[in-house]
């Protein structure tokens, strides 16, 4: 990527949020005599100052309900994904997650050898007929799940939000079909506006859900660090697994960083801040589709997140616009990737407004745009 690329391909945090003053701060008084400390191995569940920092907030802000035995700490919710992976799921057996759904987890699940079920999207999320309909037939098969994968709140690729009911309704089908529900929730704390649904942990009492969550998006991704939360039995049955009982907690040294940070009081004004960072650059971009796009693009509209998913006409592949794109220096991701039958994306891409500067980002929604109507014009 050289200087003038415009990369609305990645979901990685504006660069310029991610070193502040109060982080340094945080770094550098840990850094005193005591450090060995938090050099050491770490206790299996997690470093004990963040878990107790964050049962306080989780209980306080969304009603949660949890104790310090619900919540361990993980190298961000890749290592919580895999764990999943490898404790929950068995080779051949059927995991569930949306159309489309994060590239990266659908890789994780099938380096797990499962067999990996898919269940279409509208505006409200994850359609539950559908899923219904998915569940009977895998019940004729004498199939049971292993367990459904959602990114519920502004979800990616598309940035759209399972709505409340829908959420209520898949507990129910989770309790009637016996599968776990896994929720990744890390772009929550990322809301452009209030009345947010609540999350699947608290709706279902913690009862079948596992919640992952993480700092990558709200802090910085390179501590590696996020959070998981289950019931006693399950957190133990993470904390009593190989890697955890040889390696120890995730990241005690960069745990106690962001413990000291957080409790200092500053993370939640750090989060505002991105929310209304990001709520701009999510205005520009939708303003930028609208001047841009030619007639039969569609788009969401997200609440929230770093996501913009597109809907383009028939005779346009998005193989073609990310080529197109790309030689013009613009970065898109084509939407094959975010489904498990990547033909199903090939009328779909998704924008990342998070990384490019404004400027940057209409200036690329321009190219994007002139891109697609060569493309329609059969150029
Ligand atoms: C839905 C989802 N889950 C997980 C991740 C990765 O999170 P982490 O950095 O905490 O491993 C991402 C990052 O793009 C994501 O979009």
């Amino acid at each position: 990527m050289t200087a003038d690329t415009i990369s609305l391909l990645l979901g990685h945090p504006d660069p310029t949020t991610l070193l502040t003053p109060e982080l340094q701060a945080a770094v550098e008084s840990l850094m005193s005599a005591n450090a060995y400390r938090i050099l050491q191995y770490g206790p299996e569940q997690g470093t004990q100052g963040l878990i107790a920092y964050l049962v306080d907030k989780l209980n306080r802000e969304q009603g949660m309900a949890i104790a310090p035995g619900n919540v361990m700490i993980v190298a961000g919710s890749t290592h919580a994904c895999d764990m999943i992976g490898r404790l929950y799921t068995k080779p051949g057996g059927v995991v569930i997650v949306e159309a489309p759904s994060y590239a990266d987890s659908i890789h994780i699940f099938r380096d797990h050898h499962v067999e990996l079920c898919s269940v279409p999207m509208d505006q409200d999320g994850m359609i539950v007929t559908e899923l219904e309909r998915l569940l009977a037939r895998l019940d004729s098969e004498s199939k049971k799940p292993d367990l459904l994968y959602t990114i519920p709140t502004f979800h990616n690729p598309t940035g759209i939000t399972l709505s409340h009911e829908r959420r209520l309704a898949i507990i129910q089908l989770a309790q009637r079909y016996g599968f776990l529900i896994v929720e990744d929730d890390v772009y929550r704390d990322l809301a452009f506006e209030s009345g947010v649904p609540a999350n699947f942990y608290a709706l279902a009492h913690g009862q079948g859900v596992l919640s992952i969550n993480s700092f990558s998006k709200t802090l910085a991704p390179g501590l590696r660090l996020g959070w998981l939360v289950g019931s006693e039995s399950d957190i133990q049955r993470f904390v009593d697994c190989g890697t955890t009982q040889m390696g120890g907690g995730a990241n005690p040294f960069t745990a106690n960083i962001v413990a000291e940070y957080c409790r200092n009081g500053h993370w939640e004004p750090h989060v505002a801040g991105l929310q209304t960072l990001y709520k701009q650059r999510r205005d520009v971009v939708i303003e930028a589709l609208s001047k841009y796009m030619p007639q039969g693009v569609r788009w969401t509209h997200p609440a929230g997140g770093f996501f913009i998913w597109l809907y383009l006409p028939d005779n346009v592949f998005a193989q073609d616009v990310k080529r197109l794109a790309h030689e013009r220096k613009v970065l898109v991701a084509a939407g094959n990737g975010f489904y498990i039958n990547p033909a199903d994306g090939n009328h779909n891409l998704r924008l990342a407004f998070s990384f490019a500067r404004p400027d940057d980002i209409e200036a690329g929604v321009h190219i994007l745009g002139q891109v697609i109507r060569e493309l329609q014009a059969g150029g």
